[in-house]
């Protein structure tokens, strides 16, 4: 080993260790209070028809800096948040080209993050197409790993939990239920955020931050030497990312914990993003929403508003000439029921799904444009609707699925957020559906990469608020764009109408796909036999009804959904209330219990106010969760009110059985409740003295 240098964490306890093997090829660890977290693992590239920024590297440089500040999100779990850590940039050479490459490494209390930058370098490197980023991560022993198929296309699968040595035997099986185009990285690739638990208690994360121009990773293990190695989304021709120098890559992280309520409080992918880019954020805000969209999802009702399919031209047909299906979920009559009942609730906006031409056409061959962004469908009366929702201080929200017609939707982009703006919508929830037009890109490729960016930066230049469906995972850029409101990026709650949730979801979900930020789930099912809502549809939603408040607490999101029908909430009209009540912005979190995919328990105090919520989710093993509220004020008396599953309570046989009940507690005060098969339980704590 030649040209050793290694940093610690502030507090000492993560230790990362850089070295040039005999042949100049980089090598870096990691280790956490004396434990290897990652062993001797290589870093580098292959690029397209040059030599490999691989080997023969020469160490021609190196400098430290310490960073220590506290900052203040738009929205999130807390008000503040502390970025403190120690850094170390490398500065290598590559003796045969001349050409050079920094590292740059970030390490913090939890964990460590670090990436590569290109600079500028005069008549050695300017553009370069790399080939292949060979970044490994060496996981010493065959750990247990809570993990999804890799994928270029899509996040919606249910979790594995298996041992690194399994994951090659169970892969068929975790592609079950799955997208239908799958596009696998390998037989052993899986997706980040990845959640490892170790044999010797270590929790660690694997995942990416900043992930800007550049496509996502998935890992591809090689399972004899438990060795993960980054896989990049590639474009159509294999190609996998095209650089410029003077620019980086995305951070690689890697958050390390004995406890497992660390990497959920783990701040490192919001810290590794830039501050906020956004000079007035006066118009971004918490948005509680219902839907026309779960009777469409269960079936009962069509995003379409004919079934006639052919002869349709979008942008010329006439559809008043078409004759209508009878079932389309966003007439006007419907949509004003909705708004009517967000009124009466204090619901902030109504998602309309399916107000806009071109849902007849689900021809999955189509090589071009499939709707309008500006064009209601003829029984969708804008102008009475908008009036409405204004006199009732109800906001629509926006849907924009573009089928992944990605150059139509940019060229459409403009006219589409002018038609928001001009029509008081204030945010827009996006989709890709279907493979990428054009074909044969990825979803989580560069260039899609890009494309989401872009809409998020255009949204902003319109003061919109953006949630995408089915786009690349979140990667802390809602610090940096705080418009970002929410991403759904994997396996939501409308999987409960199709092939199913498995048990024990929604209690990995925080470790994995939250890391990158907030989730728009759809949670709020109170209704478990779909064949009530479509008798055509048997399906049944794997939660109890207090495991679905929970999830306004455990999975936290500005933008969030109460996705049930009315007419089901009316029903329920005890526990709807704490999804009234809850808040969806903190000044404060306090993760009480956690385990991947068994449970997480969290406390939070809602944003500019002295109540705090209790979410508590639990996976398919009945357990007792036993909290105190030392996380309360002092002397201070707090009335509880508990949601919570009833004694017969269980996920298939009686998911309704649910006890409301209050009590007076304090910082003093604990709790032993008990958590049904796929249960859970919610609390809303509110002062005394403010009653
Ligand atoms: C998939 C999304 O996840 C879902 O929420 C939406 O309703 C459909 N696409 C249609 O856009
Ligand atoms: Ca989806």
């Amino acid at each position: 080993m030649a040209g050793a240098a290694n940093v610690a964490s502030p507090d000492g306890r993560v230790t990362v260790d850089v070295n040039l093997t005999a042949d100049g090829s980089p090598v870096y660890s990691v280790d956490f209070a004396g434990q290897r977290v990652i062993d001797d693992s290589r870093l580098g590239f292959s690029l397209v028809g040059e030599d490999a920024l691989a080997s023969d590297f020469e160490l021609i440089g190196e400098s430290r800096a310490t960073f220590d500040e506290t900052w203040h999100p738009v929205w999130g779990e807390e008000a503040s948040i502390r970025s403190h850590y120690n850094e170390m940039l490398i500065n290598m050479r590559h003796r045969a080209s001349g050409r050079l490459v920094d590292l740059r490494f970030r390490v913090f209390d939890d964990g460590v993050g670090f990436r590569y930058e290109f600079p500028a370098q005069q008549g050695k490197l300017k553009s370069f197409i790399i080939s292949d980023e060979l970044t490994e991560f060496a996981i010493p022993g065959d750990a247990v790993a809570y993990w999804i198929p890799g994928d270029y296309d899509s996040q919606e699968f249910n979790y594995t939990r298996s041992r690194l040595s399994e994951i090659r035997s169970k892969m068929d099986e975790a592609h079950v239920g799955g997208p239908v185009y799958p596009s696998p990285s390998s037989p052993t690739g899986v997706q980040t955020a990845l959640m490892l638990k170790y044999d010797n208690g270590l929790y660690v994360n694997l995942h990416e931050a900043a992930l800007y121009d550049y496509p996502a990773m998935c890992l591809d293990l090689d399972d004899t030497n438990f060795i993960f190695k980054a896989a990049l989304t590639p474009y159509a021709n294999g190609d996998k990312a095209i650089i410029q120098t003077g620019r980086t890559t995305p951070w690689r992280t890697v958050i390390v914990s004995d406890d497992a309520r660390d990497i959920l409080a783990s701040r490192i992918t919001l810290n590794l993003n830039e501050p906020c880019r956004i000079a007035d954020t006066s118009w971004i805000h918490p948005v509680k929403y219902i839907g026309v969209w779960w009777e469409m999802i269960t079936g009962k009702s069509s995003w379409s508003y004919t079934d006639e399919v052919d002869n349709i031209a979008i942008g010329t047909t006439d559809y008043t000439t078409l004759k209508p299906n009878g079932r389309h979920g966003a007439n006007t009559e419907n949509v004003l029921r909705y708004i009517d009942f967000a009124a009466e609730n204090g619901f902030d906006g109504v998602l309309v799904e399916g107000w806009n031409e071109g849902w007849e056409d689900s021809d999955a061959t189509r090589k071009s444009r499939m709707f309008s962004f500006t064009k209601p469908y003829p029984d969708f009366d804008l102008e009475r609707i908008k009036k409405y929702a204004a006199d009732k201080n109800v906001k629509l929200v926006m849907h924009h699925e573009t089928a992944s017609a990605v150059t139509d939707y940019e060229r459409e982009l403009d006219n589409a957020f002018r038609f928001m703006v001009d029509n008081s919508y204030e945010s827009v929830k996006g989709g890709y559906i279907g493979e990428i037009i054009p074909r044969g890109e990825h979803h989580y490729g560069q260039q899609m990469v890009n494309h989401y960016q872009h809409v998020v930066e255009k949204a902003a230049d319109y003061k919109i608020m953006y949630n995408a469906h089915e786009a690349v995972r979140p990667t802390g850029i809602c610090r940096t764009w705080p418009n970002l409101v929410s991403n759904e990026s994997a396996r939501g709650s409308e999987y409960h109408a199709f092939s199913g949730i498995n048990p024990g979801h929604t209690a990995i979900l925080p470790f994995t796909r939250l890391i990158g930020g907030p989730m728009d789930y759809t949670p709020g099912l109170f209704e478990n036999d779909l064949s009530k809502y479509n008798p055509s549809r048997n399906a049944w939603v794997n939660s109890t009804l207090t495991h679905q408040l929970s999830l306004y607490v455990t999975m936290p999101s500005p933008l969030q959904m109460a996705a049930d029908l009315p007419e089901t909430y009316e029903k329920f009209q005890d526990a709807f209330q704490f999804i009234k009540d809850v808040a969806l912005d903190w000044d404060e979190s306090v993760y009480l219990e956690a385990e991947p995919m068994e449970y997480v328990t969290v406390a939070r105090k809602a944003k500019g106010s002295d109540n705090w919520f209790v979410g508590s989710t639990a996976g398919v093993d009945p357990r007792k969760s036993k909290i105190d509220f030392s996380f309360l004020p002092k002397d201070c008396k707090y009335r509880a009110t508990i949601y919570r599953d009833g004694k017969k309570a269980h996920y298939r046989t009686a998911p309704q059985d649910y006890i409301i009940e209050t009590k007076t507690v304090d910082s003093k005060s604990s709790l032993t409740l008990p958590v049904a098969s796929c249960g859970g339980y919610a609390i809303s704590l509110t002062p005394i003295n403010n009653l």
